[in-house]
């Protein structure tokens, strides 16, 4: 029987990485669940909970761990805990590959199998796998209900007998899943909606969501998309090109939701400070990119800041941590599938295809070293 372990995230870290569902579906793929005691609880999930699905709940981390063959994770967990698996176990967690290096490799040097669900293939047979975009939409449409609330002001259009109260303009910067969730999220408020990309792909999603599409459509721009649907680094001319038009459409703005990411890189400076003192009191940038430094040269990570022209920048870390409820749910989701690759009902135990592109895509460490490209051209 394949046992599987769930432990309490750190302190910042409200998700958890199973939730009843899919321990009801574990369990009755004949697989043994042991779940932290409280492990659930900052989701709002009970030790009952999990326990009325078939769960085993541990009184301790420990108890959980031990001998186990796979250990599911929101973050990286630490090299005691994977040392007390079973030998080869398999840990799936977002294990934020690209920092602390020395600890990843203390992680591999355990021999555990290690899985970063951030490196999931975006093909059609990952798409129940893919953590990124469960939990960016989340972020989208939280971002924008932060926004509101700080904004102080009225976001929908009313008129009524003493008056009418003008539509807030919300700006969404990089239309991913993020940005695309932010845009349907601000429509449904009422406000008015207006979104930016480098990936020509994104003005159809953008127009078909109602909002309009602003960005600097040249050759470059239409060129901008990689195979594997993400952005490219632009080259300076085009970034003049565009800080130009993003500065004159900003200074408008009520409220602005940056979601600009590329992937190993920093996040690409979208808002430089002289817009952010060009922009009118009362205004609130969200910047869903301040884990990787920030769209807005003036996000402080972690803080929200208002600066001297009134203007309020929300640098909140997590964003998808905020609504850790549906956040756990469908990252446990995610999880269940995952796994569900790599575990033999009939055996009852592991079986991992080496060959299947999910799992050589998401595969970090093997046999205590770093295995997946990523890491070892950066080693190098
Ligand atoms: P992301 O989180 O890497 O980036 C967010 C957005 O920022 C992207 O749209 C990107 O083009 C944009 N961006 C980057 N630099 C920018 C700049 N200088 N100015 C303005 N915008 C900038 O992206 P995410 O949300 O992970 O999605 C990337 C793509 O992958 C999307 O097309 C999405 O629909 C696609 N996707 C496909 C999946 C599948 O086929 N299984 C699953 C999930 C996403």
């Amino acid at each position: 029987m394949v046992t599987i372990a769930v432990t309490t995230e750190p302190d910042n870290e409200p998700r958890v990485a199973v939730s009843p569902d899919t321990v009801k579906k574990l369990v009755a793929a004949r697989c043994k669940v042991r779940i932290e005691a409280g492990a659930g609880a900052r989701s709002r999930i009970s030790d009952d909970a999990y326990a009325a699905q078939g769960a085993e709940i541990a009184p301790t981390a420990a108890d959980a761990l031990k001998g186990a063959d796979i250990l599911l994770r929101v973050r990286r967990p630490s090299k005691e805990d994977v040392a007390a698996l079973a030998p080869g176990a398999v840990v799936a967690a977002m294990l934020d590959p690209f920092s602390d290096r020395a600890d990843l490799e203390a992680l591999a040097a355990t021999k555990a199998t290690l899985f970063s669900m951030e490196y999931m293939p975006r093909t059609t047979r990952a798409q129940s796998m893919d953590v990124l975009s469960s939990q960016a939409n989340l972020a989208g449409y939280k971002a924008v209900v932060d926004a509101a609330s700080e904004f102080g002001a009225a976001v929908p259009m009313m008129m009524t007998p003493a008056g009418t109260v003008p539509a807030a303009k919300a700006f969404i910067m990089g239309v991913g899943v993020a940005g695309l969730q932010a845009i349907a999220t601000a429509r449904r408020l009422g406000a008015i909606v207006t979104a930016t990309d480098v990936r020509p792909a994104t003005k159809e999603q953008v127009q078909s969501l109602g909002a309009k599409f602003v960005a600097v459509e040249d050759e470059e721009f239409k060129q901008a998309q990689t195979a594997g649907g993400y952005a490219k680094e632009m080259s300076a001319e085009y970034k003049a090109k565009q800080a130009e038009l993003v500065a004159n459409h900003i200074k408008a703005q009520d409220i602005i939701i940056t979601t600009a990411l590329i992937p190993g890189r920093p996040a690409p400076t979208l808002i430089t400070a002289d817009m952010v003192r060009s922009m009118k009191p009362g205004a609130v940038i969200i910047d869903l990119a301040a884990e990787r430094g920030g769209n807005c040269e003036m996000t402080k990570p972690g803080e929200t800041i208002v600066t001297e022209n009134g203007v309020r920048i929300v640098g909140r870390l997590n964003y998808a941590g905020t609504v850790p409820v549906n956040a756990s749910s469908l990252y446990a989701r995610n999880l269940l599938s995952f796994i569900s690759l790599m575990i033999d009902q009939k055996e009852g135990k592991l079986a991992i295809n080496w060959d299947d592109d999910i799992i050589q895509g998401t595969l970090v460490a093997k046999e205590g070293a770093l295995v997946h490209p990523n890491l070892t051209k950066s080693a190098a």
